[in-house]
């Protein structure tokens, strides 16, 4: 989600929404979903939320080739109301809040080639279809990210957007939950990259800190690189409860006076799971 760079395409409807055009994926296209089906698959279980296991089976995503929305859409509207729509690209915010809140989730059709396999810049139909949709069957989580929708008509009103999109980035995008005395991934930029897969959970670098709304809203991000900060849920009914069932004017109000925090800052009230050692970022910033 974030503003789009170009104009809507002329082929793309009111609401940005394009064909999938799934016939004209190419044999090679298919391999590639496999080959980071594949390779997700052999190492999440254990690291990953059990929902996620469960929505890909529900949505039979294990077959393989890359899913064709239309019957992908029909498992998900039978499980939670949900449907997966193709876009060109980013798209704007209302357009992106609009779609959540009418429990339309959008991605990308195109899939990276393979010299992008473990990095690429706008999301492709892997991290939105294997990172996002398995989470839309669990009917909690369907019901948070339609809450999320309906939020940032709000955040847009009140001039709220960075901060608002802190919360999406750090639960959708970047999201551990509790498991028992476990951490478990749930972000689907995580569960979509092999490598952030592994760091999230193993690396000492990364702090670990139990999940404040205010404190998230705060929070910067990177964009560029694994993140030095995740936070950690204790369930997706309390993510749904601390959030769609929160008064956000208060919270702006709150918001408007306090500074940003910075990426690698612990505060004195954080609940910290782990603290992290911050070695990775600085080994990268030093270059
Ligand atoms: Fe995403």
């Amino acid at each position: 989600m974030d503003a789009a760079t170009s104009p809507r395409p002329p082929a793309a409807a009111a609401d940005w929404t394009i064909p999938q055009d799934w016939a004209r994926y190419t044999p090679d296209e298919h391999a590639m979903w496999d080959r980071l089906f594949a390779r997700q698959q052999a190492m999440l279980p254990g690291r990953v939320a059990p929902a996620f296991l469960d929505g890909l089976d529900v949505l039979r995503m294990s077959r393989p080739g890359i899913p064709d929305f239309a019957e992908l859409s029909e498992r998900l509207m039978r499980a939670t109301g949900w449907q997966v729509v193709a876009v060109p690209g980013l798209v704007p915010d209302d357009v992106f809040f609009d779609h959540l809140a009418n429990r339309r989730f959008v991605a990308g059709r195109f899939i990276r080639t393979p010299d992008q396999i473990d990095y690429l810049q706008e999301p492709d139909v892997f991290h939105d279809v294997f990172g996002h949709v398995p989470l839309l069957a669990n009917p909690v989580f369907a019901d948070y990210m339609q809450a999320y929708g309906r939020g940032g008509q709000m955040a847009l009103a009140r001039g709220m957007l960075p901060q608002f999109s802190r919360l999406y980035w750090y639960t959708v995008e970047f999201g551990l939950i509790r498991d028992g005395d476990a951490l478990r991934l749930y972000g689907a930029g995580i569960v979509s990259s092999y490598g952030e897969s592994l760091f999230a959970l193993d690396d000492p670098s990364p702090h670990r800190i139990a999940f404040d709304l205010q404190r998230v809203m705060r929070t910067r991000y990177r964009i560029d690189d694994y993140q030095q900060n995740y936070f950690v849920i204790d369930s997706f009914e309390d993510l749904l409860a601390r959030t769609a069932g929160t008064d956000f004017a208060p919270v702006y109000d709150a918001l408007e006076s306090l500074p940003d925090i910075e990426i690698d800052t612990i505060l004195p009230e954080d609940r910290v799971i782990t603290r992290g050692t911050q070695a990775f970022a600085r080994r990268r910033a030093a270059g």
